[in-house]
């Protein structure tokens, strides 16, 4: 059986009583990815879930975007050379403040390949994180993750990656790590960009125990909701498939931004 799965209606925004800051709240539409799955999936039931956000598509922010991510450069004392862009950040009240802080780290026990490395990276500008598209981007995944506290109520770390798989005909593009993994916090995955000429780049989410659940082609606006306690998850190499529109020297990318939220404090 191939169905879709859908998000939960949505609760319209709710005014704030104290007329401090006005809340106007992004939403994710159902994706119309097809997959193959035995039953409907929830984040809180089955601890993965699928979106999309249809605006990403629009070619003014595609160009944006593309030209954003066309300057990451691989990180710093980084082992892994996906080009890269990051920044940290807080949402409160509705509203997001960014920092300027490039270097990231991660226990080596959750990523063996970097051995715990502080690398530091490239910023997102900005230019992207203002623009009302990668707004409603981020407001989308807020709201869908249904934290108990409002923005009103609770300080969230906010955490963006920007992540350009860009193979040639000699190396593959390596997720990092490339095992079904977790990551110690829920994330969201959405694909801004992806060109012909790729293969690869699925993304698979297994129960605890290594099982393989699901493997779905994320489509462009797709956003893929991992609560990382429940599920593992992995994107597979990305290869360059050369086809009849393809030429030397052009060049074929799958861009996505990795969106996570956390409680400040819990
Ligand atoms: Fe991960």
């Amino acid at each position: 059986m191939t169905t879709t799965f859908q998000l939960n209606p949505k609760r319209a925004p709710k005014a704030d009583s104290e007329g401090t800051c006005s809340a106007v709240a992004g939403m994710v539409a159902p994706s119309s990815t097809a997959i193959r799955l035995l039953k409907p999936t929830s984040l809180a039931e089955d601890g993965f879930e699928l979106g999309h956000i249809e605006a990403v598509k629009s070619p003014a922010y595609q160009s944006i975007q593309e030209a954003e991510y066309g300057g990451f450069t691989p990180g710093r004392n980084a082992k892994n050379k996906l080009s890269r862009g990051t920044r940290f950040g807080a949402f409160s009240c509705d509203a997001f403040s960014w920092q300027d802080r490039g270097t990231y780290s991660l226990p080596a026990e959750l990523n063996p390949e970097e051995g715990g490395a502080i690398r530091e990276f490239d910023q997102i500008s900005d230019e992207v994180l203002t623009h009302p598209t990668t707004e409603k981007v981020l407001r989308g995944v807020f709201r869908t993750w249904k934290f108990e506290k409002s923005s009103h109520q609770q300080l969230y770390q906010v955490q963006l990656s920007a992540i350009r798989y860009e193979p040639t005909i000699e190396t593959p593009a390596w997720p990092s790590p490339v095992e079904p993994h977790q990551d110690m916090v829920d994330g969201a995955i959405v694909v801004l960009n992806l060109t012909e000429n790729i293969v690869g780049g699925q993304s698979r989410i297994y129960d605890l125990d290594q099982r393989p659940l699901v493997q779905m082609d994320l489509a462009v606006g797709d956003i893929l909701f991992v609560r990382d306690a429940e599920v593992l998850h992995q994107v597979t190499p990305l290869l360059l498939e050369p086809g009849p529109n393809w030429s030397a020297g052009r060049r074929s990318y799958r861009d996505v931004l990795l969106v996570r939220f956390q409680p400040v404090g819990r």
